[in-house]
């Protein structure tokens, strides 16, 4: 294959939230999701001499690897060499320079937007631009090598960076949104990786199955009646949708003091609702709010601890649909 450009080529991927059913996913039951394209890990490739070899670059983390000496599963180097498999290439000369605003460990997919985003790189250094199910597979790979029991939801909504419904073996379907809404993400500041609290549910799941069920079969009701509100418009009504799943992820083991106390804190300060997002225990929760809310919302966060809030619009859409389908 020689339709390699020379020139350097740059590719980026959204970061996402999991707007209801983490967790519960990983288990079958439906779950929600939002991109939050303001938030992007971003790859450049940039040609180098022939015969220098793949670098790869984290600018955030400092890591710098050569691909060829990479173990087989370290994350970054896997995005890279599946992608050029998938593509039949050699090992390229080239250094690929990642950075990345989605913090690691905190429930915003940041594996995943980093793998997503080394994909599209390689992709477009060669001349070519994937389909959003082609990252969202070799994405999955990376994923399965490093979280486990991954239900395939950060990949797809990074990939498709669209909200959708996620059911896991399933084609994603778009939702329908009928009113743009706005969120307030805060960071509890506690690093929390999502391998640990999957793990941690399913020793839980193990141990008391027929609770643990009752818990997922109650949050996939609440997935269902919010994707009614959002396809109506009825916002307010979301708020309550929130509260309840914090609750339920609560009973599952996975919220902490910090995301308990954030949560209230956001409602308190006027959010309609509030629970935490992604894997749990540390990591961000997100907060509903009307948007002349926001700022009030994300300063009470702030003064209660949170690290960092960062606002985000969800805009409506006009339809229905499943990308597999047409
Ligand atoms: C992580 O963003 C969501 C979890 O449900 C794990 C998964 O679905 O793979 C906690």
């Amino acid at each position: 294959m020689t339709t390699e450009t020379r020139l350097p080529v740059e590719a980026s991927a959204c970061g996402k939230v999991i707007l209801l059913g983490e967790h519960a996913v990983v288990y079958g039951r439906p779950a929600l999701a939002a991109p939050v394209c303001g938030l992007r890990a971003r790859a450049r490739a940039e040609p180098l001499p022939p015969g220098s070899g793949c670098w790869i670059e984290a600018l955030d983390t400092g890591e710098r690897l050569r691909l060829s000496e990479a173990p087989p599963d370290h994350p970054l180097a896997m995005a890279v060499r599946l992608a050029l498999e998938h593509l039949a290439l050699p090992e390229p000369d080239l250094r690929l320079v990642l950075r990345s605003e989605l913090p690691i460990a905190s429930g915003l997919g940041s594996g995943a937007a980093v793998s997503a985003a080394l994909v599209r790189a390689i992709f477009r250094w060669a001349g070519q631009s994937p389909d959003p199910e082609l990252v969202s597979t070799l994405v999955y790979e990376v994923e399965k090598r490093h979280h486990g029991t991954p239900s395939g939801i950060d990949n797809t909504v990074i990939a498709y960076e669209r909200p959708l419904r996620f059911v896991r073996g399933q084609p994603p379907v778009f939702l329908a949104i009928a009113r743009p809404f706005t969120l307030v993400i805060a960071d509890s500041g506690i690093p929390s990786p999502t391998r640990e609290t999957v793990a941690a549910v399913r020793m839980g799941w193990e141990r008391e199955p027929d609770r643990y069920e009752r818990l997922f079969d109650a949050i996939a009701a609440l997935v269902r009646e919010a994707e009614d509100c959002l396809a109506s418009g009825r916002i307010e009504d979301l708020g309550p949708l929130l509260d309840t799943n914090h609750q339920l992820l609560r009973e599952l083991g996975v919220s902490s003091p910090a995301l308990d106390h954030l949560t209230r804190t956001a409602r308190e300060a006027g959010a309609l609702g509030a629970k935490l997002t992604g894997g749990g225990r540390g990591g961000h929760l997100i907060a509903l709010v009307r948007p002349e809310q926001a700022e009030r919302v994300a300063r009470a966060l702030q003064a209660a601890g949170a690290r960092t809030t960062y606002r985000t619009e969800i805009p409506a859409t006009l339809s229905m649909e499943s990308p597999l389908r047409h």
